[in-house]
């Protein structure tokens, strides 16, 4: 475990592009556990399945993913939409879909693919449940109004007709959904350190994160 960076946090806090920008330094392997959790909503959607009516049918689903797993499944388009993003957090709610992708996640992260030396982990529970061991745990965040604005500015920039509203609304869902689910709640490691972006830039994060590694 002596060359896992994990870096957990809400959506849209940065976390995913600081841990990109930290793999990338490092020469390590880059895990978006958040990527796998929207393979699992996709297909669950795909097969019309409800996650909370049918959450032992999701479990079978994404047992059956992890053993099927492959990294060029994480290139699908799809799972960049808010659809995958809501999907995922509805089926992330259970305990035993959680305990169906651990292994694999674990894995991922204990052998790297492409002989990498080392893995950053990205998610909800990398710090606390995937990779409690790692040296180097950081928890992103930052306010609410400040995500929801970052998510808008990305969607609108894609060309997506949305209104500000609806998407404050969507991330309050999904913050509640994963703050507050009586399983794996969203939290920071006890020995975490807490990177607050709501008044930093990318570029200032990266180096807070880089001096405590160093
Ligand atoms: O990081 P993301 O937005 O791609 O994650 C999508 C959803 O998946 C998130 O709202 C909650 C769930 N998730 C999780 O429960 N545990 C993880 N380690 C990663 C994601």
């Amino acid at each position: 475990m002596n060359n896992i960076i994990t870096i957990d946090g809400p959506a849209a806090s940065g976390k995913g592009t600081l841990a990109r920008k930290i793999a990338d330094h490092f020469d390590y392997f880059y895990l978006d556990t958040g990527k796998i959790y929207r393979l699992i909503g996709l297909q669950a959607h795909q097969a019309k399945l409800i996650p909370e009516d049918n959450p032992d049918d999701v479990a079978i689903m994404a047992k059956t993913l992890s053993q099927n797993f492959d990294l060029t499944m994480m290139d699908n388009p799809e799972l960049k939409s808010d659809l995958a993003g809501q999907m995922a957090s509805r089926v992330g709610q259970f305990q035993h879909v959680r305990d169906a992708i651990l292994d694999l996640q674990r894995h991922l992260a204990v052998h790297p693919p492409a002989n990498k030396k080392g893995a950053v982990l990205d998610g909800r529970d990398c710090g606390t449940v995937i990779c409690p061991e790692a040296p180097y745990k950081f928890f992103v965040t930052a306010d609410q109004d400040i995500r929801a604005k970052r998510r808008f500015d990305e969607l609108k920039l894609r060309g997506d007709d949305i209104d500000f509203e609806t998407v404050l609304a969507d991330m309050k869902e999904r913050d509640d959904r994963d703050f507050n689910r009586s399983v794996v709640p969203t939290k920071p490691a006890d020995d975490a350190i807490i990177i607050d972006t709501t008044n930093m830039s990318i570029d200032q994060a990266f180096s807070k994160m880089i001096k405590s590694i160093d």
